[in-house]
């Protein structure tokens, strides 16, 4: 196993508690040796369950019995036949991420992240978050017995999502600003010895996410798809599923590699611009969307993101809020599927792109719901008919429905 820069290729020691290239500042990544990985995998995936630790010898842990872990992964991939039709695909999967203990795909990272503060001996863990990220180091933290503070953008996250950092005893600081701010800030914070920051700039975090990408290869009979559609914020998750792909290839395992299309919200679409414009993105200083929890600027990870956008021969592509809250309700009401706004974002792509040519009807689409519903009540309910209030009796109720026919 070695860490590297993917800028300047220089590695860095397993143990040196750093988060970018100490000498050109590039983002990090972890490769392992595939030719060796390739005698014993997957065989050795068979005899344990479908979760993040399934994939044990391509994560970065070196001390498996400190491995904190609730359950994360083994999520459901939903092959979504009534919302398919709708939109003229005959395989149309969701990978539901929702479902992961705190609810979002987050927790994939953090049981290999927080794992790793362990063998760092480190006592506090620091995450700026839009929401989710928060949620989950805080239960992991808890699990962990540690610290955990987070920094949010303050007014800016979803009503669930704080209850849950609260909950689980995050030290909160709501900073008045932009995720972006509250990035920079940890960021900071995070040179000091005593802190461990687990935002997806954290190499290990990436290394956990990207195991969502070898369930996907699993649960379609051992292929991947031919698309994958995932809403991106600080673009660390689309990179780690492109990874997990990429080393499926290097495994002998899969030929096919997904074309990968990254959704942002139009209020919020740096990447998009700078995809389209054909240039490196430029920080957006106002950022604003239903989504919040991708309502972000200035995404650290674009390096790795644009890299595996371009090289999948896939786009980056954005979609308005009315469109997201569209998509949202839709996919709840076909396939029985709750998803926070930004989770809903790939689906809002394909109802907006249905009458493009991109996509043939037989391809195999997967589309990533990244967070639970349940963390943002608030826009559910805003944007739903309200509930009508009736007479305690069967006979105004019948009225009633008689009257809707
Ligand atoms: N979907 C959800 C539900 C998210 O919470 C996030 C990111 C994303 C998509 C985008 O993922 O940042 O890897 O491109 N949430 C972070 C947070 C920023 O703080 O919870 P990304």
């Amino acid at each position: 196993m070695r860490i590297y820069c993917i800028e300047c290729n220089s590695s860095v020691g397993i143990m040196d508690k750093v988060y970018t290239c100490p000498k050109c500042g590039g983002l990090l990544d972890v490769e392992y040796d595939y030719d060796v990985l390739a005698e014993t995998v997957p065989k050795s995936w068979f005899s344990r369950p479908l979760g993040v630790w399934r994939y044990g010898e391509l994560l970065p842990i070196l001390n498996r019995t400190l491995r904190v872990s609730i359950g994360e992964g083994g999520t459901r991939l939903v092959h979504c036949r009534r919302l398919g039709e709708k939109l003229k695909l005959k395989n149309l999967y969701v990978k539901d991420e929702g479902s992961n203990p705190t609810g979002s795909f987050k927790d994939r990272g953090m049981t290999v992240g927080v794992t790793k503060a362990l063998e760092f001996n480190v006592k506090n863990l620091i995450c700026a978050s839009t929401g989710n990220t928060s949620s989950s180091l805080a239960a992991y933290a808890a699990k962990a017995g540690l610290n955990c503070i987070v920094l949010i953008p303050s007014g800016k996250i979803a009503l669930g999502k704080l209850a849950q950092a609260v909950i689980y005893g995050a030290k909160v600081l709501a900073v008045k600003g932009n995720f972006d701010d509250a990035l920079r800030l940890v960021v900071e914070l995070s040179s000091r010895p005593e802190f461990y920051l687990l935002n997806s700039l954290n190499p290990y975090r990436l290394e956990g996410q990207k195991t969502a990408a070898f369930e996907i290869y699993e649960q379609l009979g051992n292929r991947a798809p031919d698309w994958l559609i995932i809403p991106v914020g600080n673009a660390g998750n689309i990179s780690a599923y492109w990874k997990g792909f990429e080393e499926l290839s290097l495994l002998g395992l899969s030929n096919l590699k997904p074309k990968m299309i990254g959704v942002q919200s139009k209020g919020a679409n740096p990447l998009v611009r700078a995809f389209k414009e054909n240039r490196d993105p430029t920080p957006l200083t106002e950022v604003e969307t239903i989504a919040t929890a991708i309502r972000i600027g200035n995404p650290v990870n674009w390096r790795k993101a644009m890299k595996a956008v371009r090289k999948s021969n896939g786009l980056f592509e954005d979609v308005n809020d009315e469109d997201i809250v569209k998509a949202q309700r839709t996919l709840a009401k076909t396939e029985g599927i709750f998803t926070e706004p930004a989770g809903a974002a790939p689906i809002a792509y394909l109802i907006r792109h249905r009458d493009d040519d991109l996509i043939d009807r037989d391809e195999v689409v997967v589309c990533v719901a990244t967070g639970n519903g349940l963390k943002d009540p608030d826009t559910a309910i805003r944007f739903s008919e309200k509930p009508v209030e009736v007479e305690a009796d069967s006979r105004s109720i019948l009225n009633y429905l008689r009257g809707l026919s």
